[in-house]
């Protein structure tokens, strides 16, 4: 990793240190920025005080202690502190869904709230920036809320900055940013946030507020299509015994198209695309210009899942009962996150129908076996050993580990020797070679001689 020095450096506030925040924060203080990380969840802020990192994410755990060892990088809960400080005020809380669809701004409009408890014409000008992804026009309201609830007349602009980090990758995209997007309808705001950003030597697209919210529901919706598109092609392929991933190949060497998220899998999921997908679908909606598209989009999505069960039933008739071990916790590979995995999914829905799961992930055990409570499924701590007695193994993330097994071993391990690979991720020969049965995803099934 190279650390670029900066002769601007300012002093920066982000709010909300999760994924995004704690990530974003990280890498500003790499470049050099004076950062303060605030978070309303004190046992966080306390371990992160202690040099204990809550969550899991390639290269992040060293660079947040080299920073916060060169004193460049702190964590408080202390809000008033930050905005007094900080020229620049980062928003990175969470935006879920509600259950309809819409998105729940509360987090939002709550943090709003506090900076404008807190916040004073004696400051001097504050940049107030949503990191958050968040519907079109909701800059618009926290400057509103900040405006009206501030004591006196404060000097404050809104901007939009949306993230487009991958989680697994966080430190690498955010260090190397294909483009920087920055909304915002002040002179003044745009050039200091392009002052942050200068270090970091990307594209900066500058545009207004309301299409910088716009450019991240519509990229990620964009990337869910992508995914559903290849998802759909794969179910026509297994109708019609073609390959899905020579499909995938042949147009994705098209550069109008290109190969990246022409991946047939399980499906998307994660803590980004459902909620987007649907966040976007409502905000449309209420402007009065339905994205249809996007509702098959989520279709296709559950659809694909569907099929996979459906698929495992056929193979295995009742699956009450039978031993099912699950490569696979996480939404993704090299990161701990579960939240909206189709992994989970499919486990709760193996453990419905009576199946004896046990499931192992490199990362993701803990996490995984707080959202499987409730259930009654093994995590196993080695991957070969969550194979044992098994009558069918499925692969439901994409851990490269998986990738590399050693089919062989797994083979010994297993009762029955068929494997259902949710992500197209193992070698189909090498497992023929093992003596499996090899089932994955809009591709012919291999079968031993
Ligand atoms: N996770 C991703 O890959 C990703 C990528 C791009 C954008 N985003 C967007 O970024 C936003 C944050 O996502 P995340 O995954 O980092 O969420 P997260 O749940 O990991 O982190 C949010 C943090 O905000 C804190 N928080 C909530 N209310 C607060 C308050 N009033 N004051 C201080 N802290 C508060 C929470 O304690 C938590 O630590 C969301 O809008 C998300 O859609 C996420």
């Amino acid at each position: 990793m190279c650390l670029i020095p900066v002769h601007n450096n300012m002093n920066l506030a982000i709010i909300g240190t999760g994924y995004v925040g704690l990530t974003t924060g990280t890498c500003f203080a790499e470049v050099g920025h004076n950062v303060v990380c605030v978070d309303n969840n004190q046992a966080k802020v306390e371990a992160l005080r202690e040099g204990r990192v809550p969550i899991y994410e390639p290269d992040l755990e060293e660079m947040i202690l080299s920073n916060v060892s060169a004193g460049r990088l702190s964590f408080t809960t202390e809000l008033a502190k930050a905005v007094k400080t900080c020229d620049i005020i980062f928003i990175a809380v969470p935006t879920p869904p509600h259950e309809d669809g819409s998105v729940d701004l509360s987090y939002i409009e709550s943090v709003s709230h506090e900076i404008a408890d807190v916040i004073t014409p004696e400051m001097g000008y504050r940049v107030i920036v949503d990191k958050s992804t968040v519907p079109v026009s909701t800059g618009s309201k926290v400057y509103q809320v900040i405006a009206r609830y501030a004591k006196g007349n404060v000097d404050v602009d809104v901007v939009s900055n949306p993230e487009f980090l991958r989680e697994g990758s966080a430190v690498s995209d955010l260090m190397n940013p294909d483009r920087v997007v920055i909304g915002a309808d002040s002179q003044r705001a745009m050039d200091l946030m392009k002052r942050v950003y200068q270090p970091f030597n990307a594209p900066i697209v500058e545009v207004d507020l309301h299409s910088a919210e716009l450019i991240k529901h519509a990229a990620n919706s964009f990337l869910a299509l992508k995914i559903s598109y290849i998802n759909a092609v794969s179910a026509v392929c297994e109708k019609a015994g073609a390959d899905v991933e020579l499909v995938a190949q042949g147009i994705g060497m098209d550069k109008r198209i290109s190969r990246h998220f022409l991946n047939a899998g399980l499906g998307y999921g994660g803590s980004c695309f459902p909620k987007d997908v649907k966040g976007f679908i409502n905000v449309a909606d209420q402007l009065g210009a339905p994205m249809t598209i996007l509702k098959e989009v989520e279709n296709i999505n559950e659809q694909q899942l569907e099929r996979f069960l459906k698929r495992l039933r056929k193979k295995l008739w009742v699956l009450r009962k039978k031993r099912i071990a699950v490569w696979g916790l996480a939404f993704k590979q090299n990161t701990d996150d579960v939240r909206e995995s189709v992994a989970i999914k499919l486990i709760k829905r193996l453990c419905d129908e009576g199946a004896c799961v046990t499931a192992y992930d490199p990362k993701a055990a803990q996490t995984g076996a707080a959202a499987l409570a409730g259930y009654d499924v093994t995590i196993a701590d080695d991957m070969y050993e969550c194979t044992r007695d098994a009558e069918i193994l499925i692969v439901a993330t994409e851990w490269k580990q998986f990738a590399m097994a050693n089919l062989v071993k797994v083979r010994e391990m297993m009762r029955l020797p068929i494997i259902f690979d949710g992500r197209n991720l193992l070698h189909g020969e090498n497992a023929l070679h093992a003596g499996f049965e090899y089932h994955s995803i809009g591709r012919k099934t291999l079968r031993p001689q």
